[in-house]
């Protein structure tokens, strides 16, 4: 479904990807976990097309997804109803008047009559926890309540492809299990998620693929065996020392 071929990627002359490879066929759950700065959210950012490779190849679904893709209009249209990202800062994402008018913004874009706009909107606010919100302005929402909002507005368009950069940055345990649950049960949707949160990294997916400092993949497999090898924990940077403590350890 998503095929990354010898990409690398630059924002102003230094690659801050390097060389990725990546195949994800429908319906996996991926966990890209990475330090700061390693380059998670440029990766989700590719794969969203809101960056192009500056070398190598991105193909979805066998097309080319490159500059020249995008002018496509019918094809811009159908690639944001399928692959959709949560941002890594919620803020980003709200600028609507009303939480309802922030849900139904999608589909209204994508040119859906306001009858299924209504009926999906009210469904996703009720699934999120949002229905006494739906005429308020979403600045008044908490941290947490506003990443939930994030994800219903992402969720009511349906798509095949969700991408979620740090998605529990904000939220607090009892939401962060409730996520997780709610992301085990999206049956047939992929999902590529970020964190730099080792103990989560196992829950959010089963595959697991570790960037480096400087933006090179290097694991890609089953979570548990890279959790239990110390030497590439600390290759990751995900583990450390303390100056004045002999042993490795993680926060
Ligand atoms: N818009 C930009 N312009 C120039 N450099 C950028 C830009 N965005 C990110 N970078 C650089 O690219 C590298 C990777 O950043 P990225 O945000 O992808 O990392 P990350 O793994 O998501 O980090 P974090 O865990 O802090 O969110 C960093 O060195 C960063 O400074
Ligand atoms: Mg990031």
């Amino acid at each position: 479904m998503i095929e990354l071929r010898n990409v690398w990627f630059s924002y102003d002359g230094e690659f801050v990807l390097k060389d990725i490879n990546l195949k994800v066929e429908k319906g996996e759950r991926i966990v890209v976990l990475g330090i700061n700065g390693s380059g998670k959210s440029t990766l989700l950012k590719l794969l969203n097309a809101l960056l192009f490779p500056t070398k190598g190849t991105y193909l979805y679904k066998g097309k080319n997804i490159e500059k020249n893709a995008f002018k496509d209009k019918n094809f811009i249209k159908a690639f944001r109803k399928e692959v959709v990202l949560l941002f890594q800062n919620p803020d980003a994402m709200i600028f609507n008047p009303t939480v309802y008018d922030e849900i139904a913004f999608g589909l209204r874009q994508l040119g859906f009559e306001e009858k299924v706009v209504k009926e999906r909107v009210l469904y996703w606010a009720e699934v999120f926890g949002l229905t006494q919100y739906l005429n308020k302005p979403p600045f008044i929402l908490s941290g947490g309540q506003k990443q939930k909002l994030c994800l219903a507005c992402l969720l009511v368009l349906e798509p095949e492809v969700l991408l979620l950069d740090e998605p529990t940055a904000n939220l607090d345990p009892k939401s962060t299990g409730w996520l997780i649950d709610f992301l085990n049960e999206l049956k047939g949707v992929t999902t590529i998620t970020s964190t730099h949160n080792l103990s989560l990294a196992p829950e959010l997916g089963n595959r697991l693929i570790v960037l480096r400092e400087g933006g090179s993949i290097i694991y890609d497999g089953e979570a548990e065996a890279f959790l239990k090898d110390q030497e590439k924990l600390i290759n990751a940077g995900l583990v450390h020392k303390h100056k004045d403590k002999p042993y490795y350890h993680l926060h």
